[in-house]
């Protein structure tokens, strides 16, 4: 036991050394200015519009950012799975086409799916460099460390800010070109005009040549996808009211989370899941750092989330519209989830 301690501890150190030289992470926001973005207009702005809003992000503190990853892992939540089965599949065929470039990945998180596309460019003796950018400093700077022990020849030059920010600050390409991935169907949160936008931003700060990568989420029945979203064990119901934790310390509110009931449904004319927060009784909540106060009667929802759902075809379309010419599209068998790869 001992001498297999210090056996590991004699091979981590050179080890380390050459993680740091592969490794630079760049804050795009200043340490004390994050949370300038985290003044709280957004909130008060959702809360007092007749049907009450609040951003997606505010899922995301540490314990919302587990139970995302919970919920990756439900049998009812099949995009995750769906998504990996095809890059497994495809992910060659992807590094074929595109020749060695720089990969950047907006929203890395946890970095999970990458490495089935660093995989692939590694296998097919690709030098590779991973520019993954996220807000959160703390997940990128875990990840990228995962990935340098595990990928021996892998550089990183990570970018921990928003997708604005980071589209606004790319580094100069190393190799000729880049591409810029963005998957999980993360785009479904946004609304068409935020889609347009980002597209229009993508194509701008791109070069001819370079590549966009986009996991989208494909409609289907009903009932597959409401389950999906209101699986049996409850995770993403709890993740739902997290959200209400989150503001709590955030901004000094104090929602009681037994007062509101998780809802998901499927608003069929504008192919997207919403996510719904019911109020369960007449009660006003005070938000201490906003100087705000906002009433809830019995029967008010606040919408916490917009999943919208995809056609292959017609995002195809869409993107060659924007700029981004459609090269070639992969789906799995039941066409449930669509991966599509576009040049400038
Ligand atoms: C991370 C936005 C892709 O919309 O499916 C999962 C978030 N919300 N379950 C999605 C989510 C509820 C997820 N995205």
């Amino acid at each position: 036991m001992v001498s297999e301690l210090s056996i590991n501890r004699k091979q981590e150190c050179p080890n380390i050394k050459d993680i740091k030289e592969r490794l630079e992470i760049n804050y795009l926001s200043k340490p004390n200015l994050v949370n300038s973005s985290d003044d709280g207009q957004d909130i008060i702005q959702g809360l007092t519009q007749p049907q009450k809003t609040l951003p997606a992000r505010y899922f995301y503190d540490a314990k919302g950012s587990q139970l995302f990853e919970k919920i990756c892992e439900l049998p009812e939540y099949y995009p995750t799975r769906t998504e990996a089965d095809i890059l497994e599949q495809y992910a060659t065929e992807i590094a074929n086409t595109t020749a060695p470039c720089d990969l950047v990945e907006l929203g890395s998180g946890s970095s999970t799916k990458t490495r089935l596309l660093l995989d692939a460019y590694q296998n097919s003796r690709y030098p590779t460099h991973y520019i993954p950018i996220d807000v959160s400093g703390s997940i990128l700077e875990a990840s990228a460390e995962q990935l340098l022990q595990d990928y021996e020849s892998l550089k990183i030059r990570g970018q921990v800010g928003t997708y604005q920010q980071a589209l606004n600050n790319l580094p100069p390409s190393i190799l000729s070109r880049r591409m810029v991935f963005f998957l999980g169907s993360s785009l479904g949160n946004f609304t068409p005009q935020e889609c347009d936008r980002f597209f229009a931003q993508i194509a701008k700060v791109l070069n001819p040549g370079d590549y966009f990568l986009l996991g989208i989420d494909l409609q289907k029945p009903v009932d597959i996808l409401e389950a999906a979203y209101n699986d049996a064990q409850g995770i993403t119901a709890a993740f739902n009211l997290n959200m209400l934790s989150h503001l709590n310390w955030r901004f000094g509110s104090n929602f009681n989370l037994e007062l509101f009931k998780h809802q998901a449904i499927y608003n069929i004319s504008k192919h997207q899941i919403e996510m719904h927060l019911h109020c369960q009784e007449n009660h006003a909540i005070d938000f201490k750092n906003l100087d705000l106060t906002v009433d809830f009667k019995l029967g008010t929802s606040i919408r916490t989330e917009i999943s919208r759902k995809f056609n292959l075809e017609h995002m195809q379309q869409y993107l060659t519209t924007m700029g981004l010419k459609h090269i070639k599209s992969w789906s799995d068998q039941k066409k449930w989830f669509g991966i599509v790869l576009c040049q400038v």
